[in-house]
């Protein structure tokens, strides 16, 4: 099954701190995002990657140490002030309305094609389809300080990405969010919203997005265990 991959890389890495895009912070000697490209630039069933990234690090994005098959499968689009912005940008520049479409973070290094596979396979019966792993910590909702609820952990799911969609599914979502003024922090979100099913297979505890500091000490272990 062929599909497209938006890959969102126009954020700022506020909570990492780095002062820079901290898609460009290096994981033993190679680029977060340039990690995260590679997962689908050599999967063949990606035809191509849309990749929405600020104007100002066009240089940088061009500079990537990658084979030039997986740079011609790039197409690079303006990003916006928020990820759903990004992604939506990404989903205009889409000409093929027929394409399975994967949004997956370009802060996610680690998604392997075990878990593209099982959202793929999914994808056969449903528009929708999200990775997530069960959540180990106990969740409360904490409001100034205090314990307000105590979650039952046996429903609760983390997610990540690549979540996956038909076009019309997902465009559909970010349009009507769009006129409504809705805001979500993943596009699953978004669809939920608008009345579609979304549903679920097991992710990876590995797919860690890469976002504070202490991340990047985990992200080097997670590395050295892949290349062995
Ligand atoms: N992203 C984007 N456009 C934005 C904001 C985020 O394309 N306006 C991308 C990021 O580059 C990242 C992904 O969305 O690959 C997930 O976002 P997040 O992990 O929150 O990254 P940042 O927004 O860069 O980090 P922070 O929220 O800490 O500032
Ligand atoms: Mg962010």
């Amino acid at each position: 099954m062929q599909y497209k991959v938006i890959i969102p890389a126009a954020g700022s890495g506020s909570r990492m701190g780095a002062g820079f895009n901290k898609l460009f912070l290096k994981i033993m000697n190679s680029p977060i995002i340039e990690l995260t490209l590679k997962v689908f630039g050599e999967d063949e069933r990606c035809n191509e990657i849309i990749l929405p990234i600020k104007e100002s690090e066009q240089h940088f994005f061009h500079s990537l140490n990658l084979p030039s098959f997986i740079q011609n499968k790039i197409t690079y689009v303006k990003g916006g002030s928020e990820r759903q912005e990004s992604v939506f940008n990404g989903l205009v520049s889409i000409k093929d309305t027929e394409s399975l479409i994967l949004v997956h973070d370009g802060a996610r290094p680690f998604v392997t094609n075990e878990v593209i596979e099982r959202i793929l396979v999914k994808m056969n019966e449903h528009e929708a389809v999200i990775c997530a792993v069960p959540m180990k910590d106990t969740i409360k909702k904490v409001i100034d300080g205090v314990v307000v609820e105590t979650i039952d952990r046996s429903t609760l799911w983390g997610i990540q990405t690549p979540q996956a969609f038909t076009y019309k599914c997902l465009m559909e979502a970010h349009q009507k969010a769009i006129e409504n003024g809705f805001l979500g922090t993943d596009d699953a979100s978004l669809v939920e919203w608008n009345g579609s099913k979304v549903s679920v297979v097991n992710g990876d505890y590995n797919n860690i997005k890469v976002t504070t500091k202490e991340d990047l000490f985990f992200a080097e272990t997670i590395y050295e265990q892949y290349r062995s």
